[in-house]
């Protein structure tokens, strides 16, 4: 049954080599007439993109000032700082130049500067957003797919709160992406990307609300080139085919098309990995490599249809006769390609060792963001989320 369903993708892609020499023309028709280009720790400075972010403006005339230091899993004090300086320079528009942490940073200064009152506001869900200014994207790792999704992702290091908050407004005018900026990135990184990737599709695609034979067939060639390409990359991460495939898949699988028609997806996997975030600063993807299984494994009988055409037509397993089976089957696959991959698929591989208190901290909070509840595969409470931290350890 395909359910109704609205898709809003307005972000224009720029794509391929040389990409970013369009950046100035970009902002321009975006309406920014001073930026803040705002960046990560190290790597885009580096690379000499950063750089040459400053050389396309100045040739454009485009007036900026420059703020870096997202780290991973990014700060709401780093938000604070950006809302400030753009406050007392007058910039307008946020250019962000990097990964997921950067550009959910971007938007959320962004909200700042448009709203009235504290930011974070927005995160607890105790306000929403009236307005966002615009934000542009150079992207220079294909994971999180927040340079076309309508999502930021802000930690609260003061309480070790990492919270979402989700609006069209903040969809980013623009995304330049050129496949070489990601060269550099380490393995952990690229594969990392391409486990979150799978994720935003794959939490899509486990679902018992209905869907359209349309949006299955694209989310399953998208998680099958994926996984071929993430394989290409942990062997030769200079392919510029594998990192332009990626890259754009990044983005798919995150803007809304894999879900279309689909009852609004599960991502009970996604908000049980946030929690791992907010209290051991893991790298998300890996988390959710790490979490996988253990709620595959916790949720498969309820949605059996699906993991058994996910065994099937993803993970190319051979139907054995019993749908049990055959799922069971897809579900080993998918940790086996984890781990020929480089990622964990269990807390102790991830690096973490909860104690008892914190996986029944994780799961009380996991909870209350959630509002109660979370899931279409299986409808997990509190309870079931301790249960599946438990089955990852
Ligand atoms: O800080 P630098 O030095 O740039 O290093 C970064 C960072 O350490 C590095 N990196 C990025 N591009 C590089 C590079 N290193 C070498 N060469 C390059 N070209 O990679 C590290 C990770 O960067 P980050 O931006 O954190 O990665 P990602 O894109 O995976 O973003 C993760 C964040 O996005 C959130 C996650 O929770 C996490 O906080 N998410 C955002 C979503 C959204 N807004 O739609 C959806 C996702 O589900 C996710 O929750
Ligand atoms: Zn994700």
């Amino acid at each position: 049954m395909a359910n109704n369903f609205e898709y809003y993708a307005p972000t224009k892609v720029v794509f391929g080599k040389g990409a970013e020499q369009q950046v100035g023309r970009l902002v321009k028709e975006a309406g920014g007439t001073k930026v803040l280009i705002h960046y990560g720790g190290k790597s885009a400075v580096r690379s000499g993109l950063i750089d040459c972010m400053k050389a396309e403006l100045d040739k454009a005339e485009i007036p900026y000032v420059e703020l870096g230091g997202v780290v991973p899993n990014p700060l709401l004090s780093k938000v604070y700082e950006g809302i400030e300086l753009c406050r007392a320079e007058g910039a307008d528009f946020i250019l962000a130049v990097g990964g997921g942490s950067v550009i959910d940073s971007s938007k959320a200064i962004a909200y700042g500067l448009a709203n009235e009152g504290d930011v974070w506001d927005l995160y607890e869900h105790t306000k929403t957003a009236a307005a966002c200014r615009p934000v542009g994207v150079v992207l220079t790792i294909a994971a999180a797919g927040s340079e076309t999704s309508n999502s930021s992702v802000i930690t609260n290091e003061e309480n070790g709160k990492k919270r979402s908050y989700n609006d069209d407004i903040a969809r980013p005018k623009f995304a330049i992406m050129n496949p070489e900026f990601t060269m550099t990135l380490p393995d952990y990184q690229t594969q990392s990307g391409c486990t979150d990737m799978m994720m935003h599709t794959m939490e899509r695609y486990f679902t018992n609300g209905g869907n359209m034979e349309i949006t299955d067939s694209i989310a399953e060639g998208l998680l099958r080139t994926v996984k071929k390409n993430a394989v290409i990359l942990h062997q030769d991460p200079e392919n510029y085919e594998a990192r332009a495939e990626v890259m754009w898949a990044g983005s798919l699988a995150h803007n809304g098309l894999t879900g279309c028609g689909n009852d609004g997806g599960d991502f009970s996997s996604h908000m049980l990995e946030h929690e791992m975030g907010g209290m051991f600063n893991v790298t998300h993807g890996a988390g959710l490599a790490a979490i996988w299984g253990s709620w595959a494994r916790y949720v498969y009988k309820d949605c059996l249809h699906r993991f058994v055409r996910y065994a099937v037509n993803v993970m190319e397993v051979e139907h054995t006769g019993n749908d049990e089976e055959t799922a069971l089957k897809g579900i080993e696959a998918m940790e086996e390609f984890y781990r020929s991959i480089g990622m964990p698929v269990n807390m102790r591989e991830l690096g973490i060792e909860p104690t008892d208190e914190q996986i029944h901290e994780m799961a009380v909070r996991c909870a209350v963001a959630c509002g109660g509840k979370k899931g279409s595969a299986k409808v997990l409470y509190e309870e079931d989320m301790e249960k599946i931290y438990r089955m990852a350890r």
